[in-house]
């Protein structure tokens, strides 16, 4: 079957030709439709996160899939049944994350990622998957199901933001978010149908005309551009901000929102920087935290339970959104020019086939 990988000292994602999985016990044989492309397949595929699946030379790229069962073999599935595969999987034996069905908080080493740490992932024509790593989504999701992940994930973000907040009375009105990525734009969507924020902001770094801007501009929220307001100037600029979400992966980000937090205020960071030396003042930063009440907190990945609040964000979203989100939607033969970026990209797939 065709599947899109990396090769060990091979440059670029390319198209090869691999065995069709088997289903063991358990699990379901999955017809792939459509797997999306983030910003962590470009650190995979750069060898800055992730890496290959043991004794491998190649890896299956992708983690954000949506795919048709093909052979339930004995699980609940009905062949036909549409569904969205999680990333995480035990590394060897299940563990207790596993087991309670919280893979997202495991330490590093106890799990595998599915296109990203050591095992492949969900870019060929089928995959295989246990039962209760696949979550069905309705037949509407045939060409959005694979946003289902990244949604789930910062489903996690917010839940744990409140969470942080929870012991006293915090009614947030202003939302903040960092990168107009595509994991940007989809939380900024989730922030702005959300009851609880009146305003919200997304920073990035374009010129005007530029398709980000206009999602955010159509989506009512405002948008900062941060080589004119940087993030520890917002306050001053707009108003210090309750929730913040960081979807850039600048490093600086992170510290610099200790600024633009109003007290009680609380951030979510969930980029994914490479190493990056630079000078902050800690005193104050961490002066700040203490005497304002401030959160900064780390997310990553997510469980089913976040899918499931995921597929309602999802549904919830108008037409436009997602059509304009989806920039590209390519051929396996053409999955290179799928991981191209460029101005009008945001967001790309590539689609094995249609429902
Ligand atoms: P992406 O496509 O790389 O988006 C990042 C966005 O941030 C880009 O639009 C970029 O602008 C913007 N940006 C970067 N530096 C900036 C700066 N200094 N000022 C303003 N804007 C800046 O990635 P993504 O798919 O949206 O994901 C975002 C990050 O989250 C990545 O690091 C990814 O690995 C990580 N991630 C984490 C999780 C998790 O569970 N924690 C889940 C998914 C993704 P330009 O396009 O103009 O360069
Ligand atoms: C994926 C998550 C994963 C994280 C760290 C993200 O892009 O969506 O599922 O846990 O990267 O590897
Ligand atoms: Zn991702």
């Amino acid at each position: 079957m065709r599947a899109v990988a990396v090769r060990r000292g091979e440059p670029g994602p390319q198209l090869i030709d691999v065995p069709e999985p088997t289903s063991e016990s358990g699990e379901a044989l999955v017809r792939t439709l459509r797997v999306g492309i983030d910003g962590t397949d470009h650190e995979v595929i750069q060898g800055n996160h992730g890496g290959y699946p043991d004794g491998e030379d190649y890896q299956i790229l992708g983690h954000e899939a949506v795919g048709v069962v093909e052979d339930p073999n004995g699980t609940d599935f009905d062949g036909g049944d549409l569904v969205v595969p999680t990333v995480r999987r035990p590394a060897g034996e299940p563990n207790e994350y596993f087991e309670r069905g919280e893979p997202d908080v495991a330490p590093d080493g106890t799990y595998l990622e599915r296109g990203i740490v050591g095992a492949h992932g969900y870019m060929s024509e089928y995959f295989t998957s246990p039962e209760e790593y696949l979550v069905p989504v309705p037949d509407e999701f045939a060409e959005t199901g694979f946003l289902v992940e990244p949604i789930s994930n910062s489903e996690k973000s917010i839940e744990y933001a409140y969470a942080s907040r929870s012991a006293f009375e915090w009614t947030p009105d202003s939302g903040l978010v960092l990168g107009n990525g595509p994991l940007g734009l989809l939380t900024l969507a989730m922030l702005v149908t959300h009851d609880d924020f009146d305003r919200a902001y997304c920073l990035g770094r374009r010129d005007r005309p530029d398709p980000t801007i206009d999602i955010i501009e159509k989506l009512g929220a405002t948008y900062v551009d941060s080589r004119e307001t940087p993030v520890d100037d917002i306050p001053d600029a707009h108003e210090p901000i309750d929730f913040v979400y960081e979807a850039t992966g600048y490093a600086p980000h992170a510290f610099q929102t200790v600024d633009a937090l109003a007290p009680n205020g609380v951030a979510a960071l969930l980029g994914i920087p490479g190493d990056h030396t630079f000078e902050i003042d800690g005193g104050r930063l961490h002066r700040d935290i203490v005497l304002q009440n401030k959160a900064l907190l780390g997310s990553v990945n997510s469980n089913v339970r976040h899918y499931e609040m995921a597929k309602a964000s999802l549904a919830g979203f108008p037409d436009w959104l997602t059509d304009e989100l989806i920039t590209g939607v390519y051929d396996p033969e053409d999955a290179a020019k799928a991981f191209e970026s460029g101005h009008d990209v945001i967001k790309t797939v590539v689609e094995f086939d249609t429902l």
